[in-house]
């Protein structure tokens, strides 16, 4: 079975790693993405982490997930706020690696791989959305992963759910990431802990060193009552935005990806009383989008961006 190199370069994170083409992981590879040093030193790291984990093998391919607009022909990341990439020629970059470099947005990596080998195989239409330093998607119909004219298409996280709500990395105002994605919740939070110094908040931060997207999660267990607000306000933003794409793709599938997804049906449940309160005609509706998370969790990205290398260029 040929073997390809998926590269899922976020916000916080690189992960790569050697998959198979029917999906399976052979051998990976992490590293921080520190954006503020700019894109020619994270590419590097990106370029020595292809080489690491292609030495020795035989690699037919490698897929690159880039969070933000990518144009696969020209080989450039053409907009990527929340890393600050700008027509970013990273095709280029990795040339010396050796390996032919094939260019795919992040979450539509996800999708690839939830629709192929997770969450979604064997359905006809799903959307994934990955919950990290930004909200990624990808929407498969009728088989067909969407990209629309330019490729540019499914970028949920910036449908505005708030009009002149909060300031997006994007310039826009109330996008659907600055009150759901993990940035958010972590600001949210934040700002709790702030405000309720009595808060058992402080305790969970301080013995698991900081505030992270488990964080409130925790405190809500632990009956705080600052932290069950934060979760419940996180779950309605949410809430807001899946109904939207409930409304206007109806799938068969909605999986959510991304670490806050780990919390399983803490969040399910409530999120999917939230979604069909809001679905259109939700009480005539026989069957609605199952709601689920990515059964292939953090390693979405990576299998569906070697997934990518191993497709035929448009
Ligand atoms: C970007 C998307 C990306 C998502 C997750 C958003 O801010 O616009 O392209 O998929 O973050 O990384």
């Amino acid at each position: 079975m040929k073997q390809y190199i998926g590269i899922d370069l976020g916000g916080t994170g690189i992960k790569g790693a050697v998959v198979r083409e029917d999906g399976e992981i052979l051998a990976r590879q992490t590293c921080p993405t520190r954006p503020r040093r700019g894109p020619a030193a994270v590419a590097e790291d990106i370029g020595a982490m292809i080489r690491t984990l292609g030495r020795g093998r035989e690699v037919a391919g490698v897929g690159l997930g880039c969070p933000g607009t990518v144009d696969d022909r020209a080989g450039t990341v053409v907009y990527a706020c929340n890393i600050g990439w700008v027509n970013y020629d990273v095709r280029r970059t990795l040339e010396d690696t050796g390996f032919s470099v094939r260019l795919v947005n992040d979450a539509n990596a996800a999708a690839l791989a939830e629709a192929a080998v997770g969450a979604a195989k064997g359905t006809r239409s799903a959307v994934v959305v990955t919950l990290g330093t930004g909200i990624g998607g990808g929407v498969v119909l009728d088989g067909h992963l969407l990209t629309g004219f330019t490729g540019a298409a499914s970028e949920l996280g910036h449908m505005c759910i708030v009009a002149d709500g909060e300031s997006c990395a994007c310039g826009r105002r109330g996008c659907w990431e600055t009150y759901a994605s993990a940035t958010a919740l972590i600001r949210r939070t934040e700002a709790a802990m702030a405000a309720h110094p009595d808060s058992a908040l402080h305790r969970i931060a301080r013995e698991k060193g900081g505030v992270d997207g488990r964080t409130a999660f925790a405190g809500q267990e632990a009956g705080d009552p600052a932290a069950t607000r934060v979760v419940a306000e996180y779950i309605r933003y949410l809430g807001v935005g899946i109904a939207n794409l409930v409304n206007i793709f109806f799938p068969e599938v909605i999986a959510l990806g991304g670490g806050i997804a780990n919390q399983g049906e803490t969040l399910l449940r409530p999120l999917r009383a939230q979604v069909q309160s809001q679905e259109y005609g939700s009480a005539y509706t026989k069957k609605h989008p199952r709601i689920v998370t990515c059964t292939l969790g953090s390693d979405a990205g990576v299998i569906g961006a070697a997934l990518f290398a191993a497709e035929k260029p448009e």
